[in-house]
């Protein structure tokens, strides 16, 4: 019977052929243990000397790192195994023999490891991060379907450019000057006024000269615009959307977490709702906590972020920044038009912003005020202008970044290892 490693439950004391790669091999003179994996999962392979024909146990224990192989072994429990099954090997043949394979069970240098990503994908660790952005992405789709959102898809090429100009990606539409989407953004309010509540799910680009942790020059965001929401039922979505796809995670990547030695007590934890602090609050905070380089209508940095969300075993929400901080869509808090309904949320154990979203300016007047401020009266945002002339409504919604937010849940440092081919400063290859 020819299955895959994840179903081999459904075949205990039964003989199974299993298409595979050998990720690692240890052997004595009487037994060889294969660990092999089939992209849907890992399981180890006994081979024991006194069990099989000879020339099969010489052939187990020439095998070399990633030769492809069928594997054909009856399949037993194994209580030591997190996987919990083990495959009593009966016989092997070899697809494709891998020689010199260079990603060694010894330690490799990042760069090394990012030269050759189109083969590090094949480790458990990065194994383990790519299902649970799998996770994440299916969780997102249940999540909002679920609340009666429909998937709208923005253009990818564009002429406007939502989060500030110093940022945009260039690139020629024949004739005319365009550049890669920042955020779908703008494209969501219109959708949102045609069909209600609305989600894209996309690549964005960020032509950001920033090498951190946390930055990727071209990363994913999963963006929802509703129309008639406010500032407080903004936050509600957010809140309860990051909730389902913690707890869809913790559910679904039991063994994933595993492997990745991720402390899930933390993430046990994050249940709506959320806690808030206001940008004015938070000021104050860093200044007790001796931030000094800090005054009121800078922007936060990591380190300043980190130090707020320290305080919190939940995400946490900074609300009401400095208008002078925020894009030129942001609604002013009419009480208070030096602060903007914007809210940012910041994730636990120091992974930063993963959410950014606010309300949405609806009053035609202010929208344009807004954008000639900003520099922005010209052509290309024409469409968006228009969308206050007919039938405005109040309007709010938010960007996540998936990436940050796989980093954070599986607990890797670095946003690097969350997308499977990253663009990063510098780096274009593979
Ligand atoms: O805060 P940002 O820039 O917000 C927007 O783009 C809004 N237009 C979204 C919206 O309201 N529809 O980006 C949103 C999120 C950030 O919180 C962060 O998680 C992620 O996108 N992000 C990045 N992730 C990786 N690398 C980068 N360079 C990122 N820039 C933003
Ligand atoms: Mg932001």
């Amino acid at each position: 019977m020819k299955t895959t490693i994840s179903e081999v439950n459904k075949y205990l004391g039964q003989e199974v052929t299993i298409g595979a790669w050998l990720a690692n091999k240890r052997s004595s003179g009487k037994i060889a243990f294969l660990q092999l994996r089939d992209g849907t999962g890992f399981i180890q392979g006994v081979v024991v000397k006194s069990e099989v024909e000879e020339a099969i146990f010489k052939q187990a224990k020439s095998l070399t790192q990633e030769t492809s192989l069928y594997v054909k072994g009856v399949v037993q429990e194994d209580s030591r195994s997190p996987f919990g099954y083990e495959l009593q090997v009966t016989g092997i043949e070899v697809i494709h023999e891998a020689i010199d394979y260079p990603i060694t069970p010894k330690e490799h240098g990042t760069e090394f490891l990012m030269d050759h990503r189109h083969l590090w994908l094949r480790s458990r660790r990065q194994h383990a991060v790519m299902k649970i952005r799998n996770e994440i992405i299916r969780a997102t789709y249940e999540f909002f379907n679920k609340e009666g959102f429909v998937k709208v898809d923005p253009p990818i090429l564009t002429g406007s450019s939502p989060e500030g100009t110093t940022e945009l990606f260039h690139t020629k539409y024949f004739d005319e000057d365009a550049f890669l989407s920042q955020s779908g953004q703008l494209y969501m309010e219109a959708a949102a006024m045609a069909l209600g509540k609305v989600f894209s799910f996309g690549p964005t680009f960020r032509a950001e000269k920033s090498k951190t942790r946390r930055h990727l020059i071209e990363f994913w965001m999963i963006e929802p615009e509703m129309a008639f929401y406010q500032f407080e039922d903004n936050l509600k979505v957010q809140e309860e959307y990051v909730s389902y796809i913690v707890q869809s995670v913790l559910e679904n990547c039991q063994l994933e977490l595993e492997r990745l030695g991720r402390d899930t007590s933390k993430l046990e934890k994050i249940k709506a709702p959320f806690p808030r602090i206001s940008y004015d609050d938070a000021i104050k905070f860093l200044h007790e906590k001796g931030f000094d380089d800090i005054t009121w209508g800078d922007d936060f940095g990591a380190p300043h972020e980190t130090a707020i969300a320290e305080n919190y075993d939940m995400p946490v929400f900074i609300t009401h920044y400095p208008t002078s901080l925020k894009p030129f869509y942001m609604q002013p808090d009419p009480d208070r038009e030096e602060v903007v309904l914007c809210a940012d949320l910041i994730a636990p154990e120091g992974y930063g912003e993963i959410i950014g979203g606010s309300e949405r300016v609806h009053d035609v007047n202010l929208i344009k005020e807004r954008v000639k401020e900003h520099g922005l009266e010209t052509d290309a945002y024409k469409w968006y202008l228009e969308l206050r002339e007919y039938g405005s409504v109040p309007h709010s919604g938010f960007g996540l970044g998936l990436e940050r937010t796989v980093a954070w849940l599986s607990g890797v440092e670095h946003v690097r290892e969350t997308i499977p081919f990253p663009r990063l400063l510098n780096r274009i290859y593979p």
